[in-house]
């Protein structure tokens, strides 16, 4: 969601924190804004829209302070104009805050300050805990600490006040907040992707903390006011994983990163001179192994179809029963929990608002608590006791790719873990830990495609409204993957389905040169999978299909074949959704569409 950055030291700050919301604008994009404590108090500029129209502003009239914070808003309460962009001031204009999250009483704060003759100038929750602030009095620490209490929902947020020009105040309950601890000046931001390239030293803010950062050190608080002691941890990713390197887009990087992120996913769990999996490194206690008799697999979004793929290779693998859930669905549904349950949070950010309520339910209900996370130390990391990490490095592009294919691995790598454990264990470990070694060779293959066929497939979808895409067995989420992708940053209409449903309704669509996209590599269900293209080719269906360059029977019902090479059966999901990421990555630029910050979605929703 919104993305914030804070900053106080010897430089100039407006540079510091247009450099950070540029780093940050994947989290949203409808406006931005930023206040400057200056000799004469704080001075705010704010504009509507992509942060460039910050950037014209700021050039245009230049502020000058080396304490500030700013903000780039994907908007929750109000429209995205520049009144409802942030920071947002206190009555007397001494006091700026901007926010992450959505206050839940909004309009019982908002109707109680209306009726104490406040007057807003904005239709956000934000304001409110801006005009809260200013009727205290004290020091920003000593009001934040009694504006707290009555703030209900989710904040991450970061004042600053004018009679303090040395210090920046942040607070949060639930989206994340993290300080970068530099040489004569400390940062906060949103994530450390903003503050990645002046420090690799970090403080994670707990829930319900406030955070006092001032150039020469950083006091932390909890609710009471009383000291917390958090020694700063050192982060492995370095900046240069969060620039494009030379691509056009982030999502086209971060689809060609995948070969390595796999390959980095793969060895930093498996140990490949036993050829084993190294189950010590997934943390789950030995007495909660014993009593596991089911898995529930929780997430949103993409993260939530590597869960579908994820329930086939663990049923396979380790014979246990395993669920899978939307994390927004799973909160509110009364889940059957207990100690014989283990429950895992996938998620490339580890910030996703539902998929950590839906572990925090099943923490509380007994459950074992693991997470699949890309991040370490973010909240799904914090919360669970056995993790995961997936090696994908940072994610800018919104459209996630390989943080979907790590999350692939990392499944796989836990239910081989699981298996193992419970002495199931066999040739076929082996097997999938030689191919799993492989697989980066594999996806290389797969990038390294004829883009004519790219190009025959864009033309395609590009022309098209609407398409099916359609898959069986294992394959089938990749389907649903596949469309999401051309959903989400081309914005033409795609439904994902099991194709042996499509004949329950879907098929009503199928008119002359309507698109169908197939994923139709060689498993057991294939053979069906191709009648069922039958169906859609004989009422006039265009057929995409992604298959091995060998598969004939498919190259003869198909218009065109991007071609990937044969891997065993559990795996050929992370080969065969490269293609379909490809595929959408070229009808989005083709449609002329900004890929890496598609309309109306941000890269982490960190609220419900
Ligand atoms: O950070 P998470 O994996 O928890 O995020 C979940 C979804 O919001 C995310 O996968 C979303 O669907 C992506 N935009 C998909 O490309």
């Amino acid at each position: 969601m919104c993305g914030i950055i804070g900053y106080v030291g010897a430089d100039q700050v407006v540079p510091v924190v247009l450099d950070g919301l540029r780093r940050l604008e994947y989290r949203g994009y409808d406006s931005a804004g930023m206040a400057v404590i200056g000799d004469d108090g704080i001075r705010i500029l704010r504009a509507a829209g992509k942060l460039r129209n910050l950037e014209q502003r700021a050039y245009h009239e230049p502020l000058y302070g080396t304490t500030g914070v700013g903000h780039t808003r994907w908007a929750t309460h109000g429209a995205p104009t520049e009144a409802n962009a942030h920071p947002q001031v206190d009555g007397r204009g001494e006091i700026a805050v901007v926010h992450n999250g959505i206050l839940e009483n909004y309009a019982a704060l908002r109707r109680e300050l209306l009726d104490d003759g406040v007057e807003l100038a904005s239709d956000t929750d934000t304001e409110l805990i801006a005009q809260l602030l200013g009727r205290e009095t004290g020091c920003l620490a000593e009001r934040v600490l009694r504006v707290l209490p009555r703030l209900q929902g989710q904040y991450a947020v970061v004042t600053v006040r004018s009679a303090e020009p040395d210090t920046v105040v942040a607070f949060r309950q639930g989206p994340p907040l993290v300080i970068g601890i530099g040489r004569g000046e400390n940062l906060v931001a949103s994530d450390v992707t903003a503050i990645l390239h002046r420090t690799r030293e970090v403080v994670y803010l707990d829930n319900g903390e406030v955070a006092v950062v001032r150039a020469d050190r950083v006091e932390l608080l909890d609710a009471a006011g009383g000291p917390v002691e958090r020694p700063p941890e050192t982060l492995d990713w370095d900046a240069g994983r969060v620039e494009k390197g030379g691509y056009r887009h982030f999502m086209l990087k971060e689809i060609f990163e995948q070969p390595d992120a796999i390959r980095n996913t793969v060895r930093a769990h498996l140990d490949a001179e036993r050829s084993g999996v190294i189950v010590d490194g997934l943390g789950i206690p030995a007495d909660r192994l014993d009593r596991l008799r089911r898995i529930h697999l929780v997430a949103c979004g993409t993260s939530w179809h590597s869960c579908l793929v994820g329930k086939f290779i663990l049923e396979r693998l380790t014979g246990l029963p395993t669920e899978v859930d939307y994390a927004s669905e799973y909160r509110y549904r009364e889940p059957l929990l207990g100690d014989d349950l283990l429950v895992v949070g996938v998620t490339q950010s580890g910030e996703t608002a539902d998929t950590l309520s839906a572990m925090e339910l099943a923490a509380a209900g007994g459950a074992l608590l693991a997470t699949v996370c890309n991040v370490r130390g973010s909240s799904s990391w914090r919360l669970a006791t056995a993790r995961m990490l997936t090696q994908a490095g940072p994610e800018i592009g919104v459209a996630s790719t390989k943080a979907f294919t790590t999350q692939l691995v990392a499944l796989t790598v836990l239910a081989l873990a699981l298996r193992r454990a419970r002495g199931l264990a066999d040739r076929l470990d082996e097997q999938l830990v030689r191919e799993l070694q492989r697989l980066p060779l594999a996806v290389e293959e797969v990038l390294r495609t004829d883009r004519a066929l790219y190009r025959r497939g864009t033309e395609i979808l590009s022309e098209a409204t609407d398409s099916l895409y359609l898959g069986r067995g294992i394959l089938y989420p990749i389907a649903l993957e596949g469309a999401l992708k051309l959903k989400e940053i081309s914005y033409l209409h795609a439904e994902g389905y099991p194709a042996g449903e499509m004949k329950h309704g879907p098929i009503a669509l199928v008119t002359d040169g309507f698109p169908v996209v197939a994923v139709a590599t060689a498993t057991a269900t294939r053979d069906k999978l191709l009648g069922n293209l039958m169906e859609v080719r004989a009422r006039g269906a265009t057929v995409l299909a992604v298959a091995e360059p060998e598969a004939d029977d498919v190259a003869e019902i198909a218009e065109l074949v991007l071609p990937v090479p044969t891997v065993h059966p559990l795996l050929q999901p992370v080969v065969a959704v490269v293609p379909l990421q490809l595929l959408a990555y070229n009808v989005a630029v083709e449609l002329g569409h900004d890929v890496d910050q598609p309309r109306n979605l941000a890269k982490s929703v960190t609220v419900e």
